[in-house]
């Protein structure tokens, strides 16, 4: 598979392995409780997962509405429906769980359908989130209600966290940062979607008309820290490495392609892969001494509204 064509397909690689390693504790499961209720979710409501991937969504929420509920997943990717469709044998009991290969912008349910329509991390991918927030709209009955849980990773990638790594010089940050605002731009540039999108998903629903609009962020912060006790210690940690040094060549290239599409100039990206080079040794070294910490958290947002009855 070729990893950098423009469109990604979830269904392989690095991409999929995105899908289960980050979803595993995407939520604090006392978040989920407090979001149920925030929602207002009941037994027996039939609800439309769009870009459903693995089933994340579905999987999180039954225990809410699944009691003589319906859920259907649609996603472009058939291997996805299908290994969703055999997982979700273990979780979706009580009620249906049907998936579909489907695409966002033309949703294969009638206008009117469903109780609640939801996404989680697929308008960020979109070239064109509002068609898609449109498509979800129209199949939502009137009164029913939308959920989009969409992050802004530019935002995350451009707050200072703490790290075991050497502090940078303050040139060297303000560097990095200026890259990632032009990856951003680029990545539009290229059709690959718009890293920022939670910060505009109120104002595209309040633009379509929907009430009762409101968000929430995700209260997940992260600290990672030796002997990394616990699965969720390990599974950050694993997927920080993953990032780093497995797939380090995969997303320089990705940064490359996005700067230069976003205006960059060649050698500000070379200076950048100077300091994610340095960088990146420092960390093996601490990774393989089991030394590395961190301390992060992110912009990630549960944002609802309500179709006009
Ligand atoms: C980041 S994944 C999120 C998957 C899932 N919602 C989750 O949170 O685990 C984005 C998903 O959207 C799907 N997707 C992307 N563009 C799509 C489109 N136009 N129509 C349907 N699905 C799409 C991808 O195949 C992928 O499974």
């Amino acid at each position: 598979m070729n990893q950098n064509k423009k469109k990604i397909d979830w269904s392989g690689g690095y991409w999929k392995d995105m899908l289960i390693d980050q979803r595993k504790f995407i939520w604090h499961k006392d978040t989920v409780d407090k979001l149920a209720r925030w929602l207002g979710l009941v037994p027996g409501m039939t609800a439309v997962d769009v870009g459903c991937g693995l089933g994340n969504l579905g999987y999180i929420y039954w225990p809410y509405f699944g009691k003589n509920g319906r859920y259907f997943g649609v996603d472009e990717s058939m291997e996805l429906i299908q290994q969703a469709e055999k997982s979700a044998k273990d979780w979706a009991t009580g009620g249906e769980a049907r998936f579909i290969t489907g695409d966002a912008y033309k949703l294969p349910f009638p206008d009117d359908f469903a109780d609640w329509v939801m996404c989680q991390t697929l308008l960020i991918h979109l070239k064109d989130p509002e068609r898609a927030l449109a498509e979800m709209i129209r199949v939502a009955k009137p009164g029913g209600l939308i959920l989009c849980n969409e992050p802004d990773n530019l935002s995350t990638m451009l707050a200072k966290h703490y790290w075991s790594l050497p502090e940078l010089e303050v040139e060297e940050e303000l560097l990095l940062r200026k890259i990632y605002l032009i990856c951003n731009k680029g990545a539009i540039n290229l059709g690959r979607g718009d890293n920022s999108i939670a910060n505009k998903v109120p104002v595209m629903m309040k633009k379509f008309g929907l009430t009762d609009i409101e968000a929430r962020l995700n209260d997940k912060a992260q600290f990672l820290y030796p002997p990394y006790e616990g699965s969720r210690q390990q599974n950050i940690l694993q997927m920080i490495k993953k990032r780093v040094l497995d797939q380090s060549d995969f997303w320089m290239e990705r940064v490359k392609e996005e700067f230069l599409a976003g205006g960059g100039d060649l050698e500000e990206y070379r200076r950048f892969r100077e300091i994610s080079d340095r960088l990146k040794l420092i960390f093996k070294n601490q990774f393989e001494a089991g030394e590395y910490i961190v301390f992060t958290s992110g912009f990630f947002y549960a944002i609802k509204g309500r179709k006009p009855e």
